[in-house]
């Protein structure tokens, strides 16, 4: 494994609806190309080394989409595992989700259970997607299964920041190296507030369909080049 590769990346994945007015397609049409993009992304992210892959598939404040936009983002998990499960579990991929499914239609949850249950024994990257997910709601989650805790006395200690992270939906995953945002929004769009403090960020005009397999090498590239410093000093060595 390449030790410069970012272990863990996150994305929003932005411009899908923009990319389909340039066409004068519906915004339907950016979603499934979108999606198409998400299985190049993944498969090259793998080769690369990259050990957690976490996508921004829909946020919290999706619902305020049009009812026949959020139905059709309801079915792209469906038509990404039909066409793209055999490929993930040959490439070691396992499927995982974070955020609360339960707002979600039976057919959409089944369809991630399935996956799930079907790639959880795959050791290479691990691909989250990010459905009903929203920052604050992780963080207001994790407060309050941490005070159920503290009050019954299954947890004793205070608050940390490594125990806070415990109870965070990405408790299970590295810290994130990396975060990209396409389509040149300068926005965090409530996506892991907590987890992202010290990752580094990229942003590119470029909309989602349209991201290429090689921009996304040119981002990691990047990111090889940065000093981190975590607010102390250059590393001299
Ligand atoms: C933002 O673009 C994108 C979304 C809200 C949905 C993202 C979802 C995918 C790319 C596919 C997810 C795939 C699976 C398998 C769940 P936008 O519609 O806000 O674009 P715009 O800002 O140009 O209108």
């Amino acid at each position: 494994m390449d030790r410069n590769v970012p272990q863990h990346i996150a994305i929003i994945m932005d411009g899908n609806g923009r990319w389909a007015k340039e066409k004068n397609r519906p915004r339907t049409a950016g979603h499934y190309q979108g999606t198409e993009n998400v299985r190049n992304i993944a498969i090259k992210a793998n080769d690369m080394g990259v050990k957690v892959l976490t996508l921004y598939a829909f946020s919290t404040e999706n619902w305020k989409r049009p009812q026949e936009e959020v139905n059709y983002l309801m079915g792209l998990p469906a038509i990404f595992i039909t066409k793209f499960l055999k490929e993930l579990m040959e490439k070691g991929i396992k499927i995982a989700t974070i955020g609360d499914l339960s707002a979600f239609p039976d057919s959409t949850r089944k369809v991630l259970e399935e996956a799930m249950e079907k790639t959880r024994d795959n050791k290479n990257m691990t691909l989250v997607f990010a459905m009903n997910y929203g920052g604050r709601k992780d963080i207001v989650d994790g407060i309050n299964r941490y005070v159920d805790d503290y009050v019954s006395g299954r947890v004793r200690e205070k608050m940390t920041e490594e125990l806070f992270n415990s109870y965070l939906s990405t408790a299970e995953y590295p810290e994130i190296d990396l975060m990209i945002r396409t389509s040149l929004d300068y926005r965090l769009s409530n996506f892991l507030l907590w987890q992202l403090s010290y990752t580094e960020l990229y942003f590119t005009d470029t909309y989602w369909p349209d991201f290429t397999p090689e921009e996304f090498e040119k981002a990691i590239n990047n990111f090889t080049q940065r000093s981190r410093r975590f607010g102390g000093l250059k590393d001299e060595n």
